[in-house]
């Protein structure tokens, strides 16, 4: 059964894969002597397109860390797009995206800024970084934790942003992370510049959730929730607050 067309997954993979199609691809899995084949309908579909695919990587890295990697497939580009409206960025000289992932936000930050604008992104997950840096090399791509950005803005001769934007799991996060991420985006953050991330509706239902939400009316001068953007796997709607 091994042709180009296949890639061996592992379980875990197999299983979440099952139920999450990229690409409108097709497959079928196949149980031998313990290990999982999935096989693309799909001539030519190649064993490295299916392994480059953004959505794979997603999942493959959701499977091995899932609080930190926070969702199963990658922000869609409608949800890129509500994430970047009335963010000043056509102006902004200092503009950082928080955990990048594979890239949707990066990208509809790039049709919208300034060319002459510093644009940081910290990415945590080594593999995120590295993609994101051989993709965008108009974007400095740092590879670390959100919560030292005081430090690589200070690095790159900058005082603060204008403007924040961040795709972090916050309503995952435990307690203090939250706070310290939180604190590290507000002593980043310019006097009246903008902070704008994302959250699912569901996880409105849950007590992070729903902390994450009053930390942000509690620490911005102003916080707007936008609508829902339901071209988004899982429907999500964006806090776009100001500092
Ligand atoms: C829910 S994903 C969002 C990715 C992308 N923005 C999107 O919307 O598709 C969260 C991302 O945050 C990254 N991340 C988690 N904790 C982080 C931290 N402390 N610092 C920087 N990135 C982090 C994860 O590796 C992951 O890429």
């Amino acid at each position: 059964m091994q042709s180009p067309n296949c890639y061996r997954a592992s379980p875990n993979e197999t299983r979440a894969l099952s139920g999450f199609l990229p690409n409108r691809a097709k497959f079928m899995i196949h149980s031998r002597f313990g290990s999982y084949i999935i096989c693309s309908h799909f001539r030519e579909r190649s064993r490295e397109s299916l392994i480059n695919n953004d959505h794979v990587k997603f999942l493959s890295a959701f499977v091995r860390k899932p609080i930190l990697t926070g969702a199963i497939a990658p922000s869609s580009r409608w949800l890129g797009r509500r994430m970047t409206e009335n963010m000043g960025l056509e102006r902004a000289e200092t503009v950082v995206e928080l955990g990048p992932g594979t890239g949707p936000f990066t990208r509809a930050i790039l049709e919208v800024i300034n060319r002459k604008a510093l644009f940081l992104a910290v990415e945590i997950n080594p593999e995120f970084a590295s993609k994101l840096t051989a993709q965008f090399p108009q974007v400095v791509v740092i590879n670390d934790s959100a919560e030292k950005l005081e430090q690589y803005l200070a690095q790159y001769q900058r005082a603060k942003a204008d403007s924040i934007l961040c795709g972090l799991p916050w309503a995952g996060f435990p307690r203090d992370l939250q706070d310290r991420l939180l604190s590290a985006v507000l002593k980043s953050l310019r006097p009246g510049g903008k902070f704008a991330t994302f959250a699912y509706c569901h996880g409105l239902l849950l007590p992070p959730g729903q902390r994450f939400r009053r930390l942000l009316k509690d620490n911005f001068a102003r916080v707007e929730t936008t609508r829902v953007v339901w071209r988004n796997m899982p429907p999500a709607f964006v806090y776009r607050c100001e500092r």
